[in-house]
């Protein structure tokens, strides 16, 4: 029995993660694969009450009691700042030591990308976002704070041990899937410490890797080119803040972040997996928010748990709602996140 450990999250998190949740029940039963779920109420709500998002020893409890952690989106306007965020997100990056963040974009439909001439499956990219430092690492501080002389510091911090393993996780991962090419973005000719790191490990790494296509590009570059040439490209691996802006381009070119699943590995440990978007306070609360995100997470982490059967009968289940229309209106059509939910679920085989 595989346990999970589920946090919803706050805003549309508490409307998509139900819809996720029940499609991962649905497609591991029928696949014969049985799995657990507990519920955990991390997140602003329980920041509010008890002045802290999760317990101290929070994961302890996902290292101890579970196989993998299924997780919605953290953050709420009534919190201002980033301090839910930091307990909760990168609570449990951090204290899993979730190196490798995923965050794979496959384009389902032509009419779903703003670029001119790409249909289904002719947008593919696989982004390996490193996950537990550069300008995460919160090493820095607020001087004179409130005043016109106020100094706000945040440094990066970037290990040989934390570039290695994430470039060294996108070989691995572009050779296990017959991936053509890994791309590393980074700033080697601006950044004098943190793109000299990046560049010379990546040579490093790629030697290691004769039979995967590779090439350096500064960041700047990449975002150009993913919209210019998105077929340039395949696996991009890059540190944290690059990443997570990366990664908000290439949902853009499949559909938006409402499509887009990610997962934050750590090959050796407890795993955890969560949509790539927010908790869109725009819309939260109107049932409108697409639980595609939420659902293709669900199909990454039950791969992760060995049942590939149920991770492909998401994917083709919600292959083929969108084909038929069945979309939410960020998709360009008009049903709720539940009739979408439902939608996905009558199509599971
Ligand atoms: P967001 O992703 O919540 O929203 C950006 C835009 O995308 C909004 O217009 C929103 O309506 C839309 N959107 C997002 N998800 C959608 C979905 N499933 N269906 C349809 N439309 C969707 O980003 P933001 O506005 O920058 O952040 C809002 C809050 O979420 C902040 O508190 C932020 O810190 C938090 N956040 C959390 C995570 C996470 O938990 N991993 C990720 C991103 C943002
Ligand atoms: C993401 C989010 C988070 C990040 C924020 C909410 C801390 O943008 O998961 O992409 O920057 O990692
Ligand atoms: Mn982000």
């Amino acid at each position: 029995m595989a346990k999970i450990a589920v946090v919803r999250g706050d805003g549309i998190a508490n409307e998509v993660m139900p819809e996720a949740e029940e499609t991962l029940l649905a497609a591991a039963e029928a696949a014969g694969f049985p799995v657990e779920m507990k519920h955990f109420d991390w997140g602003s709500e329980r920041y509010l009450r008890e002045g802290r998002g999760m317990p101290e020893d929070a994961c302890k409890t996902l290292r101890e009691g579970f196989d993998a952690v299924f997780q919605g989106a953290i953050g709420d306007p009534r919190v201002p700042g980033s301090i839910v965020q930091e307990q909760v997100i990168m609570g449990v990056r951090f204290g899993l030591d979730l190196y490798a963040n995923i965050r794979p974009c496959r384009l389902y439909h032509a009419d779903l990308t703003p670029i001119k001439g790409k249909g289904k499956g002719e947008i593919d990219h696989v982004v390996f976002r490193e996950n537990t430092e550069g300008l995460y690492a919160n090493v820095g501080g607020l001087f004179k704070q409130g005043t016109k002389d106020e100094v706000a510091l945040q440094e990066e911090v970037h290990t040989y041990k934390g570039v290695e393993r994430v470039i060294r996780a996108a070989f691995a991962f572009a050779e296990r899937h017959g991936r053509k090419k890994v791309t590393v973005a980074d700033k080697a000719g601006g950044l004098k410490f943190a793109g000299a790191i990046w560049r010379r490990v990546f040579e490093e790494v790629r030697a290691d890797f004769p039979g995967v296509e590779s090439n350096a590009m500064h960041i700047d570059a990449v975002a150009m080119e993913l919209i210019q040439h998105p077929e340039k490209f395949d696996v991009v691996v890059t540190e944290n803040m690059f990443g997570d802006i990366l990664s908000d381009i290439t949902s853009a070119l499949v559909g938006g972040v409402g499509l887009a699943p990610s997962a934050n590995l750590n090959m050796e440990g407890v795993s955890m997996f969560e949509p790539v978007h927010g908790t869109a306070p725009d819309i939260a609360g109107q049932g409108i928010a697409n639980p595609v995100a939420a659902t293709l997470t669900a199909a990454l982490l039950l791969d992760h748990l060995g049942c590939a059967q149920g991770a492909a009968a998401i994917r083709r289940a919600v292959e083929e709602a969108i084909e038929a229309g069945e979309r939410t209106g960020d998709m360009g059509g008009s049903l709720s996140t539940k009739a979408c939910g439902d939608a996905i679920r009558k199509r599971l085989s």
